[in-house]
């Protein structure tokens, strides 16, 4: 490493972040006390706040019991509200069009209920290849769901032969020329494994102009990466809460619908008791009066302990802002890729992830060309204290996250390749 650990520790104490606010697990190998953790794009750490959050819920609970629906300090029966101004602001949305609710892929179906309608010739559902496989297996399991094959009915959009990201213009392309065949859209907003940040809206728009609905899964783009869904005219998004948004792992998960499909009676959904509006909630009628809100797709009431640690999160983004944790992000993540460099030169290490900043968030992926991505990041652990998330068989994925990584984090990833890779010969 030409770059010394002193150059980080520098950065550092010019750009210190917001580590404090946060529980940095030990390490159990390597010089230093605590892990370097690079692995913020699949779960985040945890907010020193949570904890006490948790437990005055609890508490409210014990003194409580049925009464703390409307007596506890944060009352349970419209607790979910509390949380939905701050998703709308993280994800550039209208308060009306956001809730927080479910898991990530229980919301994806939810959605696709009411917005992968396929109706003759319009018929598939276009993901990109390198999807993340939970979302591969909820359009097929949707297309089987209205009787068509999933191996025809959906449509895997890959990368050109010897490139490892989708360019939005052979996105834009296959639009233009079999758009008129989709019925849904539906890509990460940033990829999992590369790292990708597509070009959210120029692909809606010209989903939206080919006659298709257009959703997105944006779990590796919320809290990672500025979002304006509303002025984008995304028609629905879903996200989860465990990664950037360092809410607990299985965390309540995020959804947005477009205004412009709010209070539709026409559009097909699931109700059960919480789809009802508030109001009408404890008239106990057989049928519902749902709100003209994105509340109408709720079906549950909410487990509150699950609420704290997504409401503790949002506020901590509300706090520091995303315009701030961009500016840092790009400052962190762009030492990175400079050291990754240094040590990539001469070794079997490829960085796959788009080289302008523009073009990514703060994941950068590396294909190993030797050896499993599974054994490197074991001895990146035991041997370096660094924790990375690898996606077997060949990427390992490094995520420098703005609130609580540090620049000395990023030079122990890199010193740590540069000690466990061999040169090549
Ligand atoms: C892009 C993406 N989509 C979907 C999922 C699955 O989410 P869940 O199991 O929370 O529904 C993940 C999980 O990491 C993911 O990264």
């Amino acid at each position: 490493m030409h770059t010394p650990e002193e150059d980080a520790r520098a950065r550092d104490a010019a750009d210190p972040g917001h580590r404090h606010l946060f529980l940095v697990p030990p390490a159990e190998g390597g010089r230093h006390p605590e892990v370097a953790y690079l692995a913020g794009n699949s779960l985040g750490l945890q907010p020193r706040a949570t904890r006490e959050e948790l437990l005055a819920d609890l508490d409210a609970w014990r003194r409580l019991g049925v009464e703390g629906h409307l007596e506890a300090e944060r009352p349970w029966l419209p607790y979910h509200e509390l949380l939905t101004a701050p998703a709308a602001r993280l994800v550039g949305a209208r308060p009306a069009e956001t809730v927080v609710m479910n898991s990530l892929t229980v919301n994806l179906h939810l959605l696709m209920v009411s917005f992968y309608r396929p109706a003759g010739e319009r018929t598939r559902i276009v993901i990109e290849d390198s999807a993340f496989p939970s979302d591969s297996y909820a359009v097929r399991s949707q297309a089987r769901f209205h009787g068509l094959d999933p191996d025809t009915a959906v449509v895997r959009l890959r990368p050109r032969a010897g490139e490892d990201t989708l360019r939005t213009q052979d996105v834009l392309d296959f639009l233009a020329a079999e758009g008129h065949t989709v019925a849904l859209l539906l890509l990460g907003g940033v990829n999992y494994l590369t790292g990708e940040l597509m070009d959210i809206p120029a692909i809606t728009a010209a989903g939206r102009a080919a006659g298709a609905l257009v959703g997105w899964d944006l779990a590796h783009a919320a809290g990672n990466v500025p979002l304006s869904l509303h002025d984008w005219d995304v028609d629905f998004a879903a996200w989860c809460s465990y990664k950037y948004l360092n809410s607990g792992p299985g965390a309540l998960a995020g959804v947005f619908v477009h205004e412009r499909h709010l209070g539709d009676p026409e559009l097909p959904r699931f109700e059960g008791w919480w789809s009802t509006e508030a109001a009408t909630r404890f008239e106990m009628t057989p049928v519902s009066r749902p709100p003209a809100t994105v509340e109408a797709w709720q079906i549950s009431n909410p487990p509150i302990f699950a609420m704290g640690p997504v409401r503790t999160s949002l506020e901590l983004f509300d706090a520091v802002g995303m315009p701030a944790l961009r500016a840092r992000s790009l400052r962190l993540t762009g030492y990175l890729e400079t050291l990754l460099d240094e040590v990539t030169a001469d070794r079997p290490l490829t960085v796959i992830t788009p080289r302008d900043p523009a073009r990514r968030g703060c994941q950068l992926s590396v294909r190993i060309g030797a050896g499993s991505a599974n054994e490197l990041t074991k001895r990146l652990r035991h041997e370096h204290g660094v924790i990375a998330d690898a996606r077997e068989p060949d990427v390992v994925r490094f995520a420098p996250v703005p609130l609580y990584s540090t620049y000395h984090d990023c030079w122990r990833v890199a010193d740590a390749l540069a000690a466990t890779v061999e040169v090549d010969r």
